[in-house]
Order: structure tokens, then sequence, then C-alpha cells
């Protein structure tokens, strides 16, 4: 499924979904945020990688909430079994807390991340930050917006005068020694800075919104970009996979920028390289 906002198949959704899903993504958040007094961590995958019981709690009442929206959707989500894939007619993606580490070590930086997409075209994008209140939304061909302000990528003119923001997934391998090599690049480039903030849809807003310039990250699941890559898109920005082809949402990994500095930075930062 190619993460392309082009003109194709439309199905009919209601007028106001965006507004509705924008609502829930809120309620979500807010929820996340009632939950910090009492957080209690369980490994998933190693210490790493933890979940936690509001991931859980979060991600059942927004599926079930999106469910009542578009009867008869599909989910790829990422803590209960996922029900849909690219072909299916209406698949929501969606990521309960998208910065977990933060949120169990109290960390101000999380959010609540839902994508759309019908018969493999991304419509929608929500991300919320309970933390600052900031609602980033997007619907195919209309723009993306902050706190419903139309906004735009930056418009720096070259990776010298860019701050990149970038991530590590849980594994502790190969994808460390290549992210860090690719920084080490960057540095020689050189650029302004490096940012490191643990939430990849925040990420991709903070790329949408230009206080990032850029943002990369090697593995991903398809629930931490579906709706920022759209948010992006829409803000006028490019995205794609880590060696610069078309974004996928099973592509697993991301390169997301404005336009001017897409190209230099698939060059220094391709994960083939
Ligand atoms: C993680 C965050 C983090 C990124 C990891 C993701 P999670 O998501 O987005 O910034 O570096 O690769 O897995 O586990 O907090 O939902
Ligand atoms: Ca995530
Ligand atoms: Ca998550």
């Amino acid at each position: 499924m190619e993460i392309n906002p082009s003109e194709s198949t439309r199905m009919l959704i209601p007028d106001d979904l965006l507004a509705q899903v924008a609502s829930l993504a809120q309620e979500a958040g807010e929820f996340l945020l009632s939950c910090q007094a009492n957080v209690v961590a369980n490994e998933k995958d190693g210490a790493h990688n933890l979940v936690t019981q509001a991931d859980i709690d979060c991600e059942r009442m927004v599926c079930q909430r999106l469910q009542g929206l578009l009867p008869g959707s599909k989910f790829l989500r990422e803590e209960e079994a996922s029900d849909g894939d690219g072909n299916s007619a209406a698949l929501w993606v969606i990521d309960p807390l998208d910065g977990t580490n933060n949120f169990v070590h109290g960390i101000p930086q999380f959010c609540v991340s839902i994508g759309l997409a019908l018969a493999g075209q991304l419509e929608l994008g929500v991300v919320y930050d309970p933390n600052r209140r900031e609602l980033f939304t997007a619907q195919r061909g209309q723009g993306a917006r902050l706190n419903g302000q139309l906004i735009q990528v930056s418009q720096r003119p070259d990776l010298q005068h860019s701050v990149i923001g970038t991530g590590f997934y849980y594994d502790r391998g190969d994808l460390v020694t290549r992210t860090l090599a690719a920084i080490q690049r960057l540095f020689d480039e050189p650029i302004r800075g490096i940012r490191r903030f643990g939430s990849a849809a925040l990420d991709l807003c903070w790329v949408a919104c230009g206080r990032y310039d850029g943002y990369f990250e090697y593995r991903l699941g398809p629930w931490d970009y579906t709706a920022g890559a759209l948010i992006v898109q829409e803000a006028g920005g490019r995205c794609s996979d880590r060696d610069g082809q078309a974004l996928r949402v099973d592509s697993g990994n991301v390169i997301a920028s404005s336009p001017q500095i897409h190209a230099d930075l698939v060059r220094i930062v391709a994960y083939s390289r």
C-alpha cells in the first residue's frame, strides 16, 4: 500500500469524520495523562520495549469507538491482533501511545496516533500530543493543520541550516550501529543539530510544522508513521522509505523532510549506503 496522497478512489466517508477522529484522539490523550499517576510497565520484548495497561486500555477504547464511526472497518494496531492490511476497504492504523518509554519515565513527549487508509490510499491522519495540547490533523488533498491552523514544512534551504530528528528501534544490534554512522555522516556535512525525542509520530508532525527540517528512522511499525506521513505530505513535505523509495504502510522505516533537503538527506542517511 503506497502512502501517496494522489487523487484516486475515494470511499464515501462521513463529512465530519476527521472532526470525530480528532475529538476521539484528544479524549484518548487526556486518558493517557490521567493514567500517569499509576504507571506499571511490563517488558514486551526485553527491558527496552515496554507496555503499560494504559497502552492496552487506550487502544481498546479507540478501536471500539472507531468501529462505531465506520462500521466494518479493519485495524492495524500495535497492541492487540490486527485484522486488516493494505487491501482492506477501510483500515485504521493505530498507535494508542507512541512514546511508551517516555510515558514510563515521566518524560512529557508521547501521543496518540490514528491513520485511516481507504482501499490502500491514505485518507486521514490525526496525532494528538496531550502534554502540549497540540492536535495535528490532515485529510488527503486538504492540507495539514495544528490546532486548526494550516501548517507547512520548513523553508530552510539546505542541510547546513537543518535540525534532523531520528530514533532508535528497540533492537540493539546493527540498526543502532547504522543509525550512529548516519548521524556521524550528517555531522560531517555539517548540519545544525540532531534530536531524539522518543515519539516517531510526533517527530513526523514536527517535520510537518517546520520544527524539524527532516527525520529518519530505520525501523518502525506502520502505526508509528502512517498518520504522521500523511500530515507531513499534506504540509508540503516528502516522505520515502529508508532508501528513498516510495513509502508504504509496510515499509517499516521512513525518511521525511521538506522538499528542499529530501534528496540530500536520502543521499546521506540511506540505509543501503
Ligand atoms: C517507539 C517510538 C520511538 C521510536 C521507536 C518506536 P512506542 O514507539 O516511536 O520514538 O524510536 O522505534 O517503537 O513503542 O513508544 O509506541
Ligand atoms: Ca510507536
Ligand atoms: Ca505504542
